[in-house]
């Protein structure tokens, strides 16, 4: 019985889709150890750097010596604290959302808030790059999910109509169209604003998935929807996480009240889970402290942002379209993008490789993910190794 998990370990060996761990011992900020070797950070979701910040640590030690290390409970029975309806308070009004509810992590929330909003004689439209868990999120759904390439809003339309024109019985009860605010892999941003005037056409609600948003772009950090001065719709359904720019662990969902006391009663994820550790909880809810008093966090991740697209370009791997931290540079080919991931990491850059099944093929690439607590030194080392060794290996 075991030699049949043997023979699919081997199998993905073959494949060169084994996946190993790298073992970090120390803090979570711009350089790490990584396998014992010291090695700047390229890789992370801690845009902000707050995952190592002391408010953040002082708020979670304090809360924790006060109210213990767990919840004991799932929030319906008696793991309810004081602490967690406050991050709901403080995240819905960040969010510019009556409500919010929150899970103990992104992935849950995904999946917690797409299983029970979208069900039988639903439709889901969702884009191509979506992230896994809400790719899960609509395959655990019973809803008919159909993919749309990517941001392409003409055949999302085109696909909606055919879906309607098939239907019987009298349409379908509900629609969604699910995106994420910043893609991934991609580090580009769903068209929000065409997205919900579509929605209002036929009805339908977006669920806009921020996880890399939330605390990146619009100009208090709010994310997507912020970004492109949207006033708060009741049709759009907000999904997040404390665990990227926020530094902390958890996951959420913002929107309409009416739908967040739906959640509270219908989202497995949530019923059926131990509420999140106070803690933790504290320090979510020091770092949107923080996003809410000062700005220079979010204008030295810009100052990155531009410094790294300014030079990459200058050093020959072409323009970049990109707002956001995370840059995929393209190189094609899946072993020659690992092996110059590879030869990244020796010379002491940490920005992974991504190939399929990840990304499609011919379309592997190095991510890098910049963070403000980047200083300049740090990302002029990473630009000359990437000259260096994408000459050395003939990328540019
Ligand atoms: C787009 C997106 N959604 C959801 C998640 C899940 O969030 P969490 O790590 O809090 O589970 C992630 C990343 O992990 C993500 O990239």
């Amino acid at each position: 019985m075991l030699a049949h998990f043997q023979n699919e370990l081997n199998r993905l060996k073959e494949k060169g889709l084994y996946r190993t761990l790298k073992k970090v011992t120390s803090p979570v900020d711009t350089t790490v150890t990584i396998n014992g070797r010291e090695v700047i950070l390229f890789s992370s979701n801690n845009y902000l750097g707050l995952a190592n910040h002391p408010a953040l640590k002082k708020a979670a030690v304090s809360v924790l010596q006060n109210y213990g290390s767990g919840a004991g409970a799932s929030r319906l029975i008696s793991g309810n604290l004081e602490i967690h309806e406050e991050l709901e308070q403080r995240i819905a009004a960040f969010k510019k959302c009556s409500a919010a509810i929150i899970f103990s992590t992104g992935y849950m929330a995904n999946i917690g808030a797409i299983t029970s909003l979208a069900g039988k004689n639903d439709l889901i439209l969702s884009d191509q790059l979506n992230h896994a868990s809400i790719i899960d999120g609509c395959r655990l759904s019973t809803a008919e999910t159909k993919i749309y390439p990517h941001k392409d809003l003409a055949a999302l339309e085109k696909i909606l109509r055919q879906a309607l024109s098939r239907h019987e019985k009298g349409g379908y009860n509900n629609i969604f169209f699910i995106t994420d605010g910043i893609f991934s892999m991609d580090g580009d941003i769903t068209p929000l604003p065409d997205l919900l005037k579509i929605a209002d056409r036929y009805n339908a609600f977006v669920i806009l998935d921020d996880a890399h948003a939330t605390g990146v772009i619009g100009k208090n950090g709010g994310g997507t929807a912020e970004y492109f001065d949207l006033a708060d719709n009741e049709h759009l359904i907000q999904i997040g996480t404390f665990s990227k720019a926020m530094g902390s662990l958890g996951g959420y969902v913002a929107g309409h009240e009416l739908i967040i006391e739906f959640l509270r009663n219908r989202a497995r994820s949530f019923i059926y889970s131990t509420a999140l550790p106070p803690s933790v909880s504290a320090s979510s809810i020091a770092a949107i402290n923080i996003l809410e008093k000062d700005k220079a966090l979010l204008q030295s991740l810009q100052h990155n942002i531009d410094r790294f697209k300014k030079g990459i370009t200058e050093i020959g791997y072409g323009s970049v379209e990109i707002e956001t931290p995370i840059i995929p540079i393209i190189i094609g080919d899946a072993d020659l993008t690992m092996e110059f991931a590879d030869t990244l990491l020796k010379k002491g850059i940490y920005a992974p490789g991504i190939r399929p099944p990840t990304v499609p093929e011919n379309q592997s690439r190095i991510r890098v993910s910049l963070m403000s607590s980047h200083t300049g030194d740090q990302i002029d080392t990473a630009l000359s190794v990437f000259e260096e060794e994408g000459k050395r290996l003939e990328i540019i």
